[in-house]
């Protein structure tokens, strides 16, 4: 027994900061933004807090999935900060919601919605939990460098939730992590003890960008025919690709080397920026509110980033 996709939710900060407002605090411009990255806009948090909108995901998400909030077994989010060190984010938003069930957080960086999934299959074929939630949310904008122009371009704030329930929809999932901390890392910052004698570095996202892409291009192709042949399936079967949105040319790349219809990718990268943990969620919840996914639909998501990690399933969309 694993789980169904029962309901979706997503929330994006309302400040909107485009290519042209960039040019203005870093030497960018709008031409060398989208024609390498694809982004246009993206979203930033000012006077939200991560648990307002965590919490406004999940109650479009329970909504949805037309589920109570006690009747919750189990909160997962994915993300590399909530609002607290401690309590976790899925604290925070259990409290919020008035849930009574385990609630933890997953970082896995940008892979972490598809490690939160991973998770939580294992408490449904535990047969632990009826009926989870699992967010993915990030807040990227409060650990960037804002002078860096390598890195300030590509980043978005927002996320999304899943209810899920028990079934058969998950076809098949699997997570990789590599042991690496030179491509994309975040010092944590200075420690408060009066005995720490060690640099801590400043907690600003660094990136080597170019290595990072050249393992997202060869990890996406290799996961998704990978992920679509564990699940007994072969790439005609797929109706949608969910990738996670970084570069829209990763994404164009694996088009190229996959034989899937290339109207079935979903790239809502000019929008968003990357959100990390938050990508998967906003696009899934965006292909069910507008009606691009139909029930019986097979559907790949795949994600990479710090850690370096990877992950990639396949469900049917049992909605
Ligand atoms: O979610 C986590 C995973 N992250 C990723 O997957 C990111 C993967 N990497 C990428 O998407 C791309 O490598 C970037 C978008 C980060 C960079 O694109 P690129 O085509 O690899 O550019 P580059 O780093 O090779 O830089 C090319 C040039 C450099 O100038 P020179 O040295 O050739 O004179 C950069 O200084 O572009 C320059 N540059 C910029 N120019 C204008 C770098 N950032 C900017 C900028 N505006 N914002």
């Amino acid at each position: 027994m694993s789980f169904s996709i029962l309901g979706t939710g997503s929330a994006v900060p309302e400040y909107v900061l485009t290519n042209e407002q960039l040019t203005t605090m870093v030497d960018t411009s709008d031409e060398w933004i989208t024609s390498r990255t694809g982004i246009k806009r993206r979203h930033i948090m000012t006077t939200e807090s991560m648990t307002e909108l965590t919490v406004k995901a999940a109650k479009l998400a329970l909504e949805d999935a037309n589920v109570a909030a006690d009747e919750l077994d189990l909160i997962i989010c994915a993300t590399m900060r909530g609002d607290y060190i401690t309590p976790s984010q899925a604290c925070v938003i259990q409290k919020e919601l008035g849930a009574h069930c385990p609630a933890f957080d997953v970082n896995g960086a940008c892979s972490g919605f598809i490690y939160a999934l991973d998770v939580a299959d294992g408490f449904f074929a535990r047969k632990r939990v009826k009926k989870a939630l699992v967010v993915g949310f990030d807040n990227l904008s409060a650990m960037t460098d804002w002078t860096d122009r390598n890195t300030c371009v590509l980043f978005g704030d927002g996320g999304g939730a899943l209810v899920l329930g028990e079934g058969d929809g998950l076809k098949t999932i699997n997570v990789e992590a590599f042991g690496n901390t030179d491509l994309i890392y975040a010092p944590r910052g200075e420690s408060t003890s009066p005995m720490n004698k060690r640099e801590m570095g400043r907690p600003v996202l660094h990136m080597n960008g170019a290595e990072v892409y050249k393992f997202a291009v060869s990890s996406m192709v290799r996961l998704i025919d990978r992920a679509i042949t564990d699940a007994g399936l072969t790439q005609d079967d797929i109706d949608l690709v969910i990738p996670h949105q970084a570069n829209y040319r990763i994404i164009k790349s694996a088009e190229e080397k996959l034989h899937i219809d290339k109207s079935k990718y979903v790239c809502n990268i000019a929008e968003y920026g990357n959100t990390s943990a938050g990508c998967l969620p906003i696009a899934i919840d965006e292909v069910n509110r507008t009606g691009r996914v139909k029930r019986g639909d097979n559907i790949v998501l795949c994600a990479f980033g710090s850690g370096l990690t990877t992950g990639v399933c396949v469900i049917r969309w049992d909605k």
